[in-house]
Protein backbone atom coordinates (compact mmCIF):
# COMPACT_ATOMS: atom_id res chain seq x y z
CA UNK A 1 0.00 0.00 0.00
CA UNK A 2 1.08 3.56 -0.87
CA UNK A 3 2.30 5.75 1.98
CA UNK A 4 0.56 9.16 1.62
CA UNK A 5 1.50 12.73 2.17
CA UNK A 6 0.77 16.32 1.31
CA UNK A 7 1.14 19.50 1.15
CA UNK A 8 -2.48 21.39 3.11
CA UNK A 9 -3.10 25.31 2.41
CA UNK A 10 -5.49 27.76 0.80
CA UNK A 11 -5.30 28.46 -2.37
CA UNK A 12 -3.12 25.38 -3.14
CA UNK A 13 -3.51 24.40 -6.84
CA UNK A 14 -0.52 26.18 -8.39
CA UNK A 15 1.74 24.39 -5.81
CA UNK A 16 4.54 22.55 -7.07
CA UNK A 17 5.27 20.26 -4.02
CA UNK A 18 3.45 17.31 -5.57
CA UNK A 19 5.32 17.53 -8.84
CA UNK A 20 8.91 17.89 -6.78
CA UNK A 21 8.38 15.04 -4.14
CA UNK A 22 6.75 12.80 -6.38
CA UNK A 23 9.70 12.64 -8.86
CA UNK A 24 11.65 12.50 -5.74
CA UNK A 25 9.78 9.12 -4.91
CA UNK A 26 9.90 8.27 -8.20
CA UNK A 27 13.65 8.14 -8.42
CA UNK A 28 14.40 6.33 -5.29
CA UNK A 29 11.66 3.75 -6.11
CA UNK A 30 9.15 4.59 -2.97
CA UNK A 31 6.06 3.51 -3.01
CA UNK A 32 4.69 6.85 -1.78
CA UNK A 33 2.57 9.56 -3.61
CA UNK A 34 2.24 13.24 -2.47
CA UNK A 35 -0.93 15.28 -3.14
CA UNK A 36 -2.44 18.85 -2.71
CA UNK A 37 -5.49 19.44 -0.40
CA UNK A 38 -6.85 22.86 0.20
CA UNK A 39 -8.06 22.94 3.66
CA UNK A 40 -9.16 26.06 5.32
CA UNK A 41 -7.90 26.98 8.89
CA UNK A 42 -10.72 26.05 11.08
CA UNK A 43 -10.42 22.69 9.88
CA UNK A 44 -6.67 22.10 10.76
CA UNK A 45 -6.84 20.33 13.43
CA UNK A 46 -9.57 17.80 12.33
CA UNK A 47 -7.18 17.57 8.60
CA UNK A 48 -4.40 16.34 11.37
CA UNK A 49 -5.59 14.04 13.50
CA UNK A 50 -7.28 12.78 10.57
CA UNK A 51 -4.16 12.44 8.59
CA UNK A 52 -2.21 10.53 11.08
CA UNK A 53 -5.12 8.72 11.86
CA UNK A 54 -5.44 7.50 8.03
CA UNK A 55 -1.52 6.25 8.03
CA UNK A 56 -0.38 9.56 6.23
CA UNK A 57 3.47 10.42 7.66
CA UNK A 58 4.20 13.90 6.08
CA UNK A 59 2.04 17.14 5.24
CA UNK A 60 3.93 20.83 4.31
CA UNK A 61 2.16 23.51 5.31
CA UNK A 62 1.74 26.56 3.10
CA UNK A 63 -0.29 30.01 3.37
CA UNK A 64 -2.41 30.59 5.00
CA UNK A 65 -1.95 27.91 7.63
CA UNK A 66 2.09 27.84 8.91
CA UNK A 67 0.86 29.63 12.03
CA UNK A 68 -2.20 27.75 13.24
CA UNK A 69 -0.88 24.56 12.73
CA UNK A 70 2.01 25.56 15.29
CA UNK A 71 -1.45 24.88 18.16
CA UNK A 72 -1.57 21.41 17.57
CA UNK A 73 1.45 20.17 16.96
CA UNK A 74 5.01 19.63 19.05
CA UNK A 75 7.57 22.09 17.89
CA UNK A 76 10.84 21.99 16.96
CA UNK A 77 12.95 25.09 18.02
CA UNK A 78 13.87 26.92 15.10
CA UNK A 79 10.44 26.52 13.82
CA UNK A 80 9.62 27.79 17.71
CA UNK A 81 11.55 31.00 17.01
CA UNK A 82 10.32 31.65 13.47
CA UNK A 83 6.68 31.02 15.08
CA UNK A 84 5.80 29.01 11.57
CA UNK A 85 5.97 25.45 10.82
CA UNK A 86 6.59 24.35 7.40
CA UNK A 87 6.93 20.57 7.82
CA UNK A 88 4.98 18.44 10.09
CA UNK A 89 6.22 14.49 10.70
CA UNK A 90 2.75 13.07 11.64
CA UNK A 91 4.83 9.79 12.60
CA UNK A 92 6.02 12.48 15.60
CA UNK A 93 3.95 15.00 16.03
CA UNK A 94 6.67 17.77 15.43
CA UNK A 95 6.59 20.54 13.38
CA UNK A 96 9.57 22.01 11.68
CA UNK A 97 10.56 25.14 9.81
CA UNK A 98 12.57 23.86 6.20
CA UNK A 99 12.26 27.90 5.00
CA UNK A 100 15.72 28.64 6.15
CA UNK A 101 17.72 25.58 5.75
CA UNK A 102 16.32 25.55 2.03
CA UNK A 103 18.29 28.99 1.56
CA UNK A 104 21.38 27.88 3.57
CA UNK A 105 21.92 24.29 1.43
CA UNK A 106 21.21 26.37 -1.54
CA UNK A 107 23.90 29.33 -0.52
CA UNK A 108 26.38 25.49 0.70
CA UNK A 109 25.72 24.03 -3.06
CA UNK A 110 27.43 27.51 -4.84
CA UNK A 111 30.28 27.34 -2.39
CA UNK A 112 29.04 30.44 -0.22
CA UNK A 113 28.72 30.14 3.63
CA UNK A 114 27.64 32.23 6.02
CA UNK A 115 29.76 32.86 9.05
CA UNK A 116 30.85 36.65 9.31
CA UNK A 117 29.94 37.17 5.88
CA UNK A 118 27.85 40.45 5.15
CA UNK A 119 24.03 39.50 4.62
CA UNK A 120 21.42 42.34 3.09
CA UNK A 121 18.12 40.74 3.46
CA UNK A 122 15.52 42.71 1.43
CA UNK A 123 11.69 41.87 2.70
CA UNK A 124 10.57 41.69 6.33
CA UNK A 125 7.46 39.30 5.60
CA UNK A 126 6.91 35.47 6.43
CA UNK A 127 9.31 34.61 4.32
CA UNK A 128 12.29 36.95 5.84
CA UNK A 129 11.22 36.16 9.22
CA UNK A 130 12.66 32.39 8.50
CA UNK A 131 15.56 33.67 6.61
CA UNK A 132 16.71 36.10 9.17
CA UNK A 133 16.56 33.17 11.93
CA UNK A 134 18.59 31.20 9.76
CA UNK A 135 21.22 33.74 8.65
CA UNK A 136 21.97 35.07 12.23
CA UNK A 137 21.94 31.49 13.20
CA UNK A 138 24.51 30.73 11.08
CA UNK A 139 26.83 33.69 12.35
CA UNK A 140 26.17 36.01 9.23
CA UNK A 141 26.17 39.93 9.15
CA UNK A 142 22.67 40.92 8.45
CA UNK A 143 20.71 43.88 8.10
CA UNK A 144 17.37 43.56 6.94
CA UNK A 145 16.32 46.47 4.05
CA UNK A 146 12.44 46.84 4.15
CA UNK A 147 9.90 49.32 2.34
CA UNK A 148 8.22 49.99 5.50
CA UNK A 149 11.12 50.60 7.84
CA UNK A 150 9.47 49.77 10.87
CA UNK A 151 8.96 46.01 10.03
CA UNK A 152 12.33 45.80 9.30
CA UNK A 153 13.93 47.68 12.64
CA UNK A 154 10.69 45.27 14.24
CA UNK A 155 12.19 41.90 12.65
CA UNK A 156 15.71 43.11 13.74
CA UNK A 157 14.88 43.26 17.24
CA UNK A 158 12.99 40.44 17.22
CA UNK A 159 15.88 38.25 16.17
CA UNK A 160 18.23 39.97 18.43
CA UNK A 161 22.12 40.13 18.49
CA UNK A 162 23.76 42.59 16.00
CA UNK A 163 20.71 42.17 12.94
CA UNK A 164 20.27 46.14 11.83
CA UNK A 165 16.92 47.03 10.12
CA UNK A 166 16.63 49.66 7.82
CA UNK A 167 14.63 51.42 4.98
CA UNK A 168 14.94 50.61 1.37
CA UNK A 169 16.00 54.32 1.09
CA UNK A 170 19.59 52.97 2.48
CA UNK A 171 20.19 49.45 0.09
CA UNK A 172 21.67 51.73 -2.48
CA UNK A 173 24.59 52.88 -0.04
CA UNK A 174 24.99 49.20 1.93
CA UNK A 175 25.34 47.34 -1.67
CA UNK A 176 28.99 48.37 -2.28
CA UNK A 177 30.23 46.18 1.60
CA UNK A 178 27.83 43.12 1.07
CA UNK A 179 28.84 39.87 0.19
CA UNK A 180 25.34 38.15 -0.26
CA UNK A 181 21.77 40.09 -0.76
CA UNK A 182 18.64 38.24 -0.72
CA UNK A 183 15.54 39.08 -2.31
CA UNK A 184 12.70 37.94 0.09
CA UNK A 185 9.63 40.32 -1.07
CA UNK A 186 7.55 39.71 -3.86
CA UNK A 187 9.12 42.41 -6.19
CA UNK A 188 9.57 40.96 -9.86
CA UNK A 189 7.44 37.95 -9.33
CA UNK A 190 4.62 37.57 -11.93
CA UNK A 191 2.85 39.69 -13.49
CA UNK A 192 5.14 42.94 -12.36
CA UNK A 193 8.34 40.98 -13.90
CA UNK A 194 9.91 44.55 -14.73
CA UNK A 195 10.54 44.93 -11.42
CA UNK A 196 13.65 44.69 -9.18
CA UNK A 197 14.78 46.00 -5.86
CA UNK A 198 17.97 46.89 -7.25
CA UNK A 199 20.05 47.68 -11.20
CA UNK A 200 22.97 46.14 -12.21
CA UNK A 201 25.14 49.37 -11.70
CA UNK A 202 24.06 49.29 -8.28
CA UNK A 203 25.90 45.48 -7.61
CA UNK A 204 29.58 44.60 -7.65
CA UNK A 205 31.13 41.27 -9.20
CA UNK A 206 31.60 39.99 -5.40
CA UNK A 207 28.27 39.93 -4.82
CA UNK A 208 26.17 36.68 -4.32
CA UNK A 209 21.97 37.52 -5.00
CA UNK A 210 19.42 35.16 -4.00
CA UNK A 211 16.05 35.62 -5.21
CA UNK A 212 13.63 33.61 -3.63
CA UNK A 213 10.70 34.53 -6.21
CA UNK A 214 10.81 31.53 -8.70
CA UNK A 215 7.93 32.74 -10.70
CA UNK A 216 9.50 33.62 -13.12
CA UNK A 217 12.62 31.89 -12.39
CA UNK A 218 15.01 34.49 -13.96
CA UNK A 219 13.69 37.43 -12.35
CA UNK A 220 14.78 41.32 -13.31
CA UNK A 221 17.15 40.98 -10.29
CA UNK A 222 18.93 37.83 -11.44
CA UNK A 223 19.18 39.48 -15.21
CA UNK A 224 20.54 42.78 -13.47
CA UNK A 225 22.83 40.49 -10.88
CA UNK A 226 24.40 39.01 -14.21
CA UNK A 227 24.96 41.60 -15.89
CA UNK A 228 27.00 43.14 -12.81
CA UNK A 229 29.01 39.79 -12.84
CA UNK A 230 27.75 38.61 -9.43
CA UNK A 231 26.84 35.00 -8.97
CA UNK A 232 23.00 34.40 -8.83
CA UNK A 233 20.65 32.29 -7.25
CA UNK A 234 17.23 31.95 -8.11
CA UNK A 235 14.30 31.19 -6.18
CA UNK A 236 13.86 27.58 -7.63
CA UNK A 237 16.44 26.53 -5.37
CA UNK A 238 14.67 27.31 -1.93
CA UNK A 239 11.64 25.41 -3.15
CA UNK A 240 13.84 22.61 -4.22
CA UNK A 241 16.03 22.90 -0.71
CA UNK A 242 13.12 23.41 1.55
CA UNK A 243 11.37 20.85 -0.06
CA UNK A 244 14.80 17.87 0.02
CA UNK A 245 14.81 19.23 4.10
CA UNK A 246 10.93 17.83 4.56
CA UNK A 247 11.56 14.36 2.73
CA UNK A 248 14.85 14.13 4.90
CA UNK A 249 12.83 14.81 8.05
CA UNK A 250 9.57 11.81 6.81
CA UNK A 251 11.74 9.60 5.01
CA UNK A 252 15.76 9.82 6.89
CA UNK A 253 16.31 9.00 3.26
CA UNK A 254 19.21 11.46 1.29
CA UNK A 255 16.96 12.98 -1.24
CA UNK A 256 17.19 13.39 -4.76
CA UNK A 257 17.76 16.83 -4.96
CA UNK A 258 19.44 17.15 -8.69
CA UNK A 259 15.56 15.66 -9.23
CA UNK A 260 13.36 17.58 -7.55
CA UNK A 261 14.99 20.44 -8.93
CA UNK A 262 14.76 18.96 -12.52
CA UNK A 263 10.88 18.49 -11.83
CA UNK A 264 10.24 21.98 -10.44
CA UNK A 265 12.41 23.63 -13.59
CA UNK A 266 10.22 21.45 -15.79
CA UNK A 267 6.62 22.33 -14.35
CA UNK A 268 7.73 25.88 -14.58
CA UNK A 269 8.60 25.76 -18.02
P1 LIG B 1 5.70 36.85 2.63
O1 LIG B 1 5.05 36.23 3.82
O2 LIG B 1 5.61 36.01 1.37
O3 LIG B 1 7.11 37.28 2.88
P2 LIG B 1 4.47 39.44 3.06
O4 LIG B 1 4.42 39.19 4.50
O5 LIG B 1 3.30 40.02 2.37
O6 LIG B 1 4.80 38.11 2.24
O7 LIG B 1 5.76 40.34 2.75
C1 LIG B 1 6.02 40.86 1.49
C2 LIG B 1 7.33 41.65 1.54
O8 LIG B 1 7.55 42.22 0.25
C3 LIG B 1 7.31 42.79 2.54
O9 LIG B 1 8.62 42.95 3.04
C4 LIG B 1 6.91 43.97 1.64
O10 LIG B 1 7.31 45.22 2.12
P3 LIG B 1 6.37 46.02 3.18
O11 LIG B 1 6.65 45.43 4.52
O12 LIG B 1 6.82 47.43 3.09
O13 LIG B 1 4.95 45.82 2.73
C5 LIG B 1 7.66 43.64 0.39
N1 LIG B 1 7.13 44.30 -0.80
C6 LIG B 1 6.01 43.96 -1.48
N2 LIG B 1 5.85 44.76 -2.56
C7 LIG B 1 6.90 45.64 -2.55
C8 LIG B 1 7.33 46.70 -3.41
N3 LIG B 1 6.63 47.05 -4.49
N4 LIG B 1 8.47 47.35 -3.08
C9 LIG B 1 9.19 47.01 -2.00
N5 LIG B 1 8.86 46.01 -1.17
C10 LIG B 1 7.72 45.32 -1.43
Amino acid sequence: MKTVYGVIGDPIEHSLSPVMHNAAFEAIKMDSIYLAFRVRTEDVEKVLSGAKSMGMVGLNVTVPLKEKVMEYVELDPLARKIGAVNTVDLSTGIGYNTDGMGVRKALEEKGVLLSQRNVILVGAGGAARAIAFLLAEEGAIVTIVNRTRERAISLADTIGGEVKGVGLDELEGLIGDADILINSTTVGMHPNVNESIVSSDMMHSDLVVFDIVYNPIETKLISEARIAGAKTIDGVMMLVHQGAESFRIWTSKSPPVGVMERAVRDALK
